[in-house]
């Protein structure tokens, strides 16, 4: 695979205010890039002028469709935006507002921003979770948001393979923000699973594992299961139709 690179390239972070997508700016900012734009549902200012502060509530398809129109080029899309709420499972709509930000809304996101993706040869970044693979208990819709979003990544990696845009998909363990505030349980701090996270990207990796506790979970997997399943269904896919 190719190896990409953060220095001197313009990327749009999702969900970027606070947690995670802070950090990522954060690692990117120190790695070069030359513009980030830090898409957030209520605009607040930024002490570097590299980064540009961009309405994007990933749910509004007004707010998805400015933002496609103001940035002109982009290198790196990151889908970081995430909610996370406790359920049983009980009431359907708990589901569907998980489908809503982790599944849809990173689905628009991308789509909005393919156009730009492929004129740059570009990349796209989704940020996952470990329970993508492995559901927490207490977290049932949101694992099934981040699994369906996890299938999407590895649809969305075949279906822009052919368009040059390299598609990512990050798994982090446990982070140190507002999302996971309340659990008493070990927590790897957001910039140290961004700079990871950079890292894995810049290295190109397909399947990002930026914290030890998710690293230590996967070992073994680029030549598991999923990854192979994966590899396989895309030679097929790749392959031209028989007459
Ligand atoms: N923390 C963890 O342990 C952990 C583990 C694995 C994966 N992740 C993933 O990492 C990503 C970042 O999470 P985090 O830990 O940084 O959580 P966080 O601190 O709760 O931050 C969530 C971010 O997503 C934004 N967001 C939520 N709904 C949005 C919407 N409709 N449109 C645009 N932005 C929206 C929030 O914006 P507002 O400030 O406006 O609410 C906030 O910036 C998520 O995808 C999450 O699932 C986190």
């Amino acid at each position: 695979m190719t190896r990409r690179t953060i220095a001197d390239t313009r990327l749009l972070v999702t969900g970027a205010n606070r947690g995670l997508g802070l950090a990522l700016v954060e690692a990117a900012l120190r790695r070069g890039a030359a513009t980030v734009y830090a898409g957030m549902r209520t605009l607040e200012p930024h002490p570097d002028r590299r980064v540009v502060p961009v309405r994007l509530d990933v749910t509004d398809p007004t707010d998805v469709a400015a933002a496609a129109a103001r940035i002109h080029h982009l290198d790196v899309l990151v889908n970081n935006a995430g909610v996370s709420l406790p359920d049983g499972l009980e009431d359907r709509r708990s589901l569907e507002d998980h489908l809503a930000v982790n599944l849809f809304g990173l689905l628009a996101v991308t789509t909005a921003f393919v156009p730009h993706l492929t004129r740059s040869r570009g990349s796209v970044v989704n940020v996952l979770s470990l329970g993508a693979i492995a559901p927490v208990p207490g977290l049932p819709s949101y694992a099934a948001s981040k699994a369906a979003a996890a299938s999407l990544t590895q649809s969305q990696r075949a279906l822009l393979a052919g368009s040059g845009v390299s598609v990512h998909g990050v798994y982090p363990g446990p982070v140190d923000t507002d999302m996971v505030r309340a659990l008493d349980i070990p927590k790897t701090p957001a910039l140290q699973v961004a700079e990871a996270v950079l890292d894995g990207f810049e290295a190109g990796a397909e399947d990002i594992f930026p914290d030890p506790l998710s690293a230590s979970a996967t070992t073994g997997w680029d030549q598991g299961t999923v990854k192979t399943l994966e590899r396989a269904n895309l030679a097929l896919f790749a392959r031209p139709a028989v007459a």
